[in-house]
């Protein structure tokens, strides 16, 4: 039900009671997902979207709806919402990011039109979570994400809850190579999974209640079906009354669901590099019929933290991963399915990362569900930051973590609870609460709660912890013994960096190195540590902020990626990770201006390969091998360039081979550092050269001009090539940039129109004639389109470092349409998208 809503900034009685607008006042036709206020890209402040707005629209209940119940769902309403129907209160809901469900089957009139108006309210004074003191990030408003409304029989699934068990994991994965249990593949991996599952069925009393043998309990039947691939494996049916009962502790009290237990024959792993996942159909029969089915995904998996790691099938596996937020320019929290899921692939895919962080909420279904598809392991968490209020609060706090466990206990891909607000200090007795709904409402999963403090109150199974040492300078990472209160427990990192060095992609080029540097350093040493489960970098990409942080034009430049998700430096760091793409990222652009007095500085390649060749004009200068001892502990470390020179001075002078060495490592010191602050080595060396070879410094000079600098000669070129297995699998040329070409990438051009209105991101680059990207270009890029699409935000893409982006959606119509993009600089480029209707309209149901 996503169509057709009319908006209000202010909410009154009019507006609640369905009076016309007046000539003055006229009401917004939006489509969910809607942001109550769309924001420009930065310096604007948080106090624009807070408000209390309102949302209404008509359901035309037909008389066929009479004995049927009626169900209104709304996936996340920011910050709190209160649901009216025909003008009556049904539901007040506090939290801006759970989805909640509200029974209106009492007050809707069928037959009639019934107006649903639901109150929005945004407003940071709220007393819930995660309001009370500063954030570190926007929180927005609005109807962010889809709404729907489920018409069913008086007898209903409430809930399903599968839990698959599989063989102890040392078992199963006997005889696997080491390489692939290494790699996280264990496809191959066959066994008989157990699928336990819970279900609350409910009879339509005010509050859900278990069929209890009697009465039509006796006709009813649960039939379940699991399938894979569209294939079904296996069949089974229940009578509810021959089921047993499980109880379950809830902050209402408890609630109990019917068990019921299947085989899946031949089953394979949910696993990160083999994230088999079936589908759990879940039919409540009436004799023959089938009154209410609920399809749920889920795999067969054992994810288990332990004082020695993180055990993932039985096989130890460190977390690599990112934190993210859901935000993104101008729309703030309002994207539809498709981004959801793009920024799921663009973490795993793009950054080769295992996991990932949901800072500091739960966040998207279908982010998750995409989650559960390609292997990312999540760690989701209430929501909170750093403050932790009153008892109404805490009360709250602990409904989210029902809300959070509940909604999201079935995703294969999520392995661990976060139960303490972000960076709050010790609460024992709050905590203790927190644990116990989330241990009760799932036992099958252990419990985090992250914290910035050493040796804190451990209640929970996981000391996860934000880890800010590195600065740099120093150690990567905090031994574990050094921080947690309980060295028998699981320990985990999961923040480091962000603050400690913000990065505009438009920042110096040193400055984006040394940022992807210690990226790689802090990765390295959590390798090393081998009773660290992992780690959660911070994080992702940059994101709007509040005026407390930030560089001041409210974005916390802390992503790998910028805010339109184009990559940073850093980003190649985490790429190099994975070995699907090859990645050949070379932290410099070779103009030695960028850099105080015109060295080039340390130069490293960021890479997956096994090795690195390097050449000059073509002159093959030197072939690096992948490896690195200053990052011993990562399987594809930045790759140290330290040679300029060759063999060049060999066989273009006529030395002795010792003489010509000693200065191929003179000139090579000099390009890199200058000769301003000579090592004790250097300076040895060239008091050997002038004492045994009678060189002067003059010839230092020419040789200089001849070898290192070209100035006023040829321009430089650069060629870098990734190698594997002895063959050139990517290059990368470095030489004088020329012409501005603009690269756009949209991540698709079909746009279907489901649920909702689909959305494309389109990353726009400047790039040199080379491919690389011009790290200083701001230039604008005019937006325009044709047919049925529309842009998101402003019609011009500003660059910033060279990448930016925008947005398009589509408008409900069929058709192709043009998006045109004309930079300051370089030729137009035009990208054709195809658009699609949904097949079966819900709506044209309710009309
Ligand atoms: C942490 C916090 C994050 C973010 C980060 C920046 O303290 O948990 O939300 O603010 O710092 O580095």
């Amino acid at each position: 039900m996503n169509d057709s809503w009319e908006f209000t900034e202010v909410w009154d009685e009019d507006f609640l009671r369905g009076t016309e607008a007046g000539p003055v006042r006229k009401y917004e036709t939006v489509r969910l997902p809607h942001t109550c206020k769309e924001t420009p890209y930065h310096y604007f402040d948080e106090s624009v979207y807070q408000m209390i707005c309102g949302y209404r629209r008509v359901i035309r209940a037909p008389e066929s709806w009479k004995d049927r119940r009626v169900f209104l769902t709304i996936g996340a309403a920011a910050h709190e919402a209160e649901v009216y129907l025909n003008g009556e209160s049904l539901a007040v809901h506090s939290c801006g990011y759970t989805v909640f469900t509200v029974d209106m089957t009492e007050y809707l009139q069928t037959g009639e039109d019934n107006l649903l108006a639901i109150r929005v309210d945004s407003r940071e004074q709220l007393n819930i979570p995660p309001f009370g003191y500063v954030i570190d990030y926007m929180t927005y408003g609005g109807l962010y994400r889809e709404v729907w409304l489920d018409v069913t029989d008086q007898v209903r699934i409430a809930d399903v809850f599968i839990r698959p068990e599989i063989p102890s994991g040392e078992r199963l994965l006997q005889g696997i190579p080491e390489k692939m249990l290494r790699a996280g593949y264990t496809g191959h991996v066959r066994f008989e999974g157990t699928v336990k599952t819970e279900l609350q069925i409910d009879k339509g009393e005010t509050r859900p209640e278990q069929v209890k043998p009697g009465s039509d309990a006796e006709r009813l039947t649960i039939r379940q079906t699991v399938f894979c691939d569209g294939q079904v494996l296996v069949q089974k049916t229940f009578a509810p009354e021959t089921c047993s009962l499980r109880e379950r502790q809830t902050v209402e009290g408890s609630a109990k669901a019917l068990q019921t237990e299947l085989t899946v024959p031949g089953a394979q792993l949910w696993d990160v590099l083999s994230p088999t996942l079936y589908r759990m159909r879940t039919e409540l029969m009436r004799d023959d019929e089938m009154i209410d089915c609920m399809e749920t995904a889920f795999g067969f998996r054992k994810a288990v933290f332990g004082e020695k790691g993180f055990f993932l099938n039985g096989r130890k596996l460190k977390i690599v991963g990112l934190n993210r937020h859901q935000s993104f320019p101008y729309v703030g929290y309002a994207m539809p399915e498709s981004q959801q899921k793009q920024d799921a692939d663009i973490l795993r895919k793009e950054l080769g990362l295992n996991a990932v962080r949901t800072s500091h909420y739960p966040q998207s279904p279908y982010f998750v569900d995409r989650c559960d598809e390609i292997g990312l392991m999540v760690f989701t968490e209430i929501p909170g930051w750093q403050h932790i209020g009153d008892d109404a609060w805490k009360k709250q706090a602990l409904r989210n973590t029902q809300e959070m466990v509940l909604q999201y206990r079935n995703h294969p891909s999520v392995i661990l609870w976060g139960v303490r607000i972000n960076e709050s200090a010790d609460d024992d007795e709050f905590y203790k609460q927190t644990n116990e709904i989330a241990h009760s409402l799932d036992d099958t999963r252990q419990t985090g709660g992250v914290r910035c403090h050493k040796n804190s109150s451990l209640l929970e199974d996981v000391y996860t912890y934000n880890d800010f040492l590195h600065d740099g300078t120093n150690a990567g990472c905090e031994p574990k013994k050094k921080v947690t209160s309980d060295r028998s427990k699981a320990y985990m990192v999961t923040e480091y960096n962000g603050h400690m060095f913000p990065t505009k992609s438009f920042d110096s080029e040193l400055h984006r190195r040394d940022h992807a540097l210690r990226h790689a350093r802090v990765l390295n040493d959590i390798a090393q540590e081998e009773d660290i489960a992992g780690s959660f970098g911070w994080c992702f990409a940059d994101y709007n902020t509040h005026r407390d942080f930030g560089s001041g034009d409210r974005i916390c430049y802390h992503g790998v990626m910028d805010m339109f998700r184009n990559p940073k430096q850093a980003a190649a760091v985490y790429a190099s990770l994975q070995e699907e793409v090859p990645v050949l990222e070379v932290s410099s652009s070779m103009d030695i201006g960028e850099h105080p007095t015109g060295n080039q500085q340390e130069l490293y390649v960021f890479t997956n390969a096994e090795q690195v060749r390097m050449y000059k004009n073509d002159r093959l200068l030197k072939v690096y091998e992948a490896v690195n001892p200053a990052f011993p502990a990562l399987k594809h470390p930045p790759v140290r360039i330290d040679d300029f020179v060759g063999d060049a001075v060999a066989e273009g002078e006529n030395f002795t081979k010792r003489q010509a060495a000693l200065v191929k490592d003179i000139l090579n010191f000099g390009a890199i550092y200058g000769f301003k602050h000579m090592s004790p080595r250097i300076l040895a060396e060239a008091g050997i050269l002038m004492q045994q070879y009678r060189m002067s410094f003059e010839d230092a000079y020419k040789l200089y001009g001849k070898y290192i600098g070209s100035w006023g000669g040829t321009a430089t070129v650069y060629r870098f090539e990734a190698v594997c297995g002895g063959e050139a699998v990517k290059s990368v040329i470095k030489a004088p940039a020329e012409r501005v070409c603009l690269e756009t990438e949209p991540d698709h051009t079909d746009l279907r129109e489901g649920h909702t209105y689909d959305v494309a991101a389109v990353r726009i680059r400047a790039r040199d004639q080379n491919g690389n990207i011009l790290p200083f270009y701001q230039g604008a890029v005019r937006l325009e389109t044709e047919g049925p699409i529309r842009i998101m935000g402003p019609d011009t893409a500003q660059l910033r470092g060279g990448m930016g982006g925008t947005y398009v959606k589509t408008t409900g119509e069929e058709g192709k349409a043009v998006l045109r993009l004309t930079g300051e600089q370089s030729e137009p480029v035009e990208i054709l998208f195809r658009t699609f209707r949904r097949s079966v309209s819900s709506d044209a149901v309710l009309e």
